[in-house]
C-alpha cells in the first residue's frame, strides 16, 4: 500500500520581533491582557514589501534541503494562506517562478488556519493517486499589513504573527510511516463570525471610500462564538481521527494542534484526556501564523530532536468558515 509520508519539513519567519509591550504602545491593551487570555509573549512580523511568497521561499528552501531535493524534484505545489500576494494569481505562482522552477502545476488553499492541513490531505491524494509523486505544500501568512491597531481592531490585532512552514510529501511503500488518516469539514453558516471583507464582488465598484472609513479593511471576529466551536471542534476531531485511524488516544506521541490560543488547546487537553504535555506549541514566541501554524510547530519540533522515526503524531486545526480538520500521521 503507498502511503505519504513528510519527506523534508522547513519552516521560516521573519526577523522582526514585536512583543506584546510593544503593541500596547500603539492600543489600549497590556502584556498581561495578552498573555492570560492567549498565552502570545510576542510574534513576529514582517517588514514592507516582504510577501507571503518570500516567507514560503525560505521554508521551502530548508524544506527541501531536508529532503535532499532540489526544486526542479517538484511534481506539484500547494500554498495555503490567507494572506496571498496579491487577489490573483495564486502564491503558488509567485513561489513557482521565485524557485526557479517552470511549468509544474501550482494551486492555492484558501482555508485560513486550516489551510494547511486541507493542503495536505489534497497532497495525500495526488500522491496515493498515482497522479504526482513529489509535492511540496506550504503555508505561509504576512497577516500584520491587515491588522487594525487601534483600539477598534485590538481584539484581533493582538493574536497574529507573520511566518511559513513547508512540507514536501513523497510515495513511501514500507507500510508503516506516512499519513493515516486525514479529516476535512466545514460550517459555512459561521462564515462571518471570523472574516475580512476587503471587497465586496457585489457592489459596482467593488472597493468604494465608504469601505475604507468603515473599516472593511480589517478582520473581525466573534471571539467568544470562535472559541467555543473550536474547542468542540478540534476535540471531537481527536476522537474521529484516531478511531478512523484505528489507534488508541494513549498511542499518540504528540498532538500538533493549529496554534490559535493556548487556553483553546489546554481545554481541548482536558477534554479528551490526553495529557497537556503532548500538546506542543509555539504560539508564546509567534502568535497564531495561521496556515503557517502547524508546518512551523512541526519543523521546530523536529530540530529541537523531539521527533522520533515512529511517533505517531496528530495534526488538529479549526478556523475561519467554520473550517476544521485533522491528519493522522505515523513520523
Ligand atoms: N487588550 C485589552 N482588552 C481587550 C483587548 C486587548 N487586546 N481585546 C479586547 N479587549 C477587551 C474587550 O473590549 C472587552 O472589554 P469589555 O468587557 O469592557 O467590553 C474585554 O476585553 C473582553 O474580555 P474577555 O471577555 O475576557 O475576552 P475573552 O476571554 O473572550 O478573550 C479572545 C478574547 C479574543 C482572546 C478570545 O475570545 C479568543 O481567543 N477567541 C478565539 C480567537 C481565535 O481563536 N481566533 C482564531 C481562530 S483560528
Amino acid at each position: 500500500m503507498v502511503r505519504s509520508v513528510i519527506g523534508g519539513v522547513g519552516s521560516y519567519v521573519p526577523p522582526r520581533v514585536v512583543t506584546n509591550e510593544d503593541l500596547s504602545r500603539l492600543m489600549t491593551t497590556s502584556d498581561e491582557w495578552i498573555r492570560s487570555r492567549s498565552g502570545i509573549e510576542e510574534r513576529r512580523f514582517a517588514d514592507e514589501g516582504v510577501y507571503c511568497s518570500d516567507l514560503a521561499l525560505e521554508a521551502a528552501r530548508n524544506a527541501l534541503e531536508d529532503a535532499s531535493m532540489t526544486p526542479s524534484d517538484l511534481d506539484l505545489i500547494i500554498f495555503a494562506t490567507l494572506s496571498p500576494d496579491h487577489h490573483f494569481p495564486g502564491s503558488g505562482c509567485f513561489l513557482q517562478a521565485k524557485l526557479g522552477i517552470e511549468s509544474v502545476g501550482c494551486m492555492d488553499v484558501r482555508n485560513q488556519c486550516t489551510g494547511f492541513l486541507y493542503a495536505l490531505a489534497s497532497a495525500d491524494a495526488f500522491i496515493r493517486s498515482g497522479m504526482y509523486r513529489r509535492i511540496l505544500v506550504v503555508g505561509a501568512e504576512v497577516q500584520s499589513s491587515a491588522l487594525d491597531f487601534s483600539d477598534r481592531g485590538r481584539d484581533v490585532a493582538v493574536l497574529f504573527g507573520d511566518g511559513a512552514g513547508a512540507v514536501v510529501l513523497c510515495p513511501c511503500e514500507d507500510g508503516e510511516r506516512g499519513i493515516i488518516a486525514s479529516e476535512l469539514h466545514a460550517d459555512g453558516r459561521y462564515a462571518k463570525a471570523l472574516y475580512m471583507t476587503i471587497f465586496d464582488i457585489s457592489r459596482k465598484p467593488l472597493v468604494t471610500p465608504e469601505m475604507i472609513e468603515e473599516g472593511d479593511f480589517w478582520p473581525r471576529m466573534e471571539g467568544k462564538v470562535v472559541f467555543k466551536h473550536a474547542v468542540t471542534r478540534l476535540a471531537e476531531l481527536v476522537h474521529s481521527t484516531t478511531r478512523k485511524g484505528g489507534v488508541g488516544l494513549g498511542d499518540i506521541r504528540y498532538v500538533i494542534p493549529h496554534q490559535a490560543n493556548q487556553r483553546i488547546n489546554l481545554m481541548v487537553a482536558e477534554k479528551v484526556g490526553i495529557p497537556k504535555e503532548k500538546f506542543l506549541s509555539n504560539i508564546q514566541k509567534h502568535g497564531n501564523t495561521t496556515a503557517a501554524s502547524i508546518p512551523l510547530l512541526l519543523d521546530q519540533a523536529y530540530r529541537a530532536g523531539k521527533l522520533e522515526r515512529g511517533d505517531l503524531l496528530l495534526l488538529i486545526a479549526f478556523g475561519s468558515g467554520f473550517t476544521w480538520a485533522s491528519t493522522l500521521v505515523r513520523w
